[in-house]
């Protein structure tokens, strides 16, 4: 019985750690990792889902912003249906606007550094990034 009490205790508190922790903190940064622009699907694991989530719906870090991001699901449908995909990649890419989103431009731009694709590269990630996002509308 005391055991059966301790572990409930022990799960309470596991499940009370991740809640405490994004309230009082911001996202924890991490260096940018080298994902292949040509890979969508990879760029948004890497990018997008801890805020946006796997399925575009809202990831774990969403918590600790002070804006929620956006449900990447209903691009189409807030759009007549037709997916704004130009829209996206700027959203993306902009190198300013004042919002919770990070600045991907200068990102991506790093991981390129002295490379004279560097502006083709960081346009394909936005493309790519773009076509990706598509394949999550509901
Ligand atoms: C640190 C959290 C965070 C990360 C990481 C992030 N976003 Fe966002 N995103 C937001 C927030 C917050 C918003 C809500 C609006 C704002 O603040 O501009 C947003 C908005 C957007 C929008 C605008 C949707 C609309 O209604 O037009 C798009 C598109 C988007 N994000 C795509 C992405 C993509 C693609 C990635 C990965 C390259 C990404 N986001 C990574 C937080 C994030």
């Amino acid at each position: 019985m005391k055991w059966r009490n301790a572990l409930i205790i022990v799960a309470v508190i596991l499940l009370m750690v991740p809640v405490v922790f994004s309230q009082n903190s911001s996202v924890k940064q991490v260096p940018i990792k080298n994902v292949p622009a040509a890979d969508g699907q990879q760029m948004y694991a890497a990018y997008c889902a801890s805020c946006h989530g796997a399925d575009g719906r809202g990831g774990p870090a969403a918590l600790s912003l002070r804006r929620a991001p956006a449900d990447l699901t209903q691009l189409s449908r807030q759009n007549q249906g037709r997916y704004p995909s130009l829209r996206v990649q700027q959203t993306i890419l902009a190198s300013t606007h004042s919002s919770e989103m990070p600045q991907w431009r200068g990102l991506f731009y790093s991981l390129c550094p002295g490379n004279r694709m560097a502006e083709a590269e960081t346009m394909a990630r936005g493309v790519n990034l773009a076509r990706y996002v598509e394949t999550l509308q509901r």
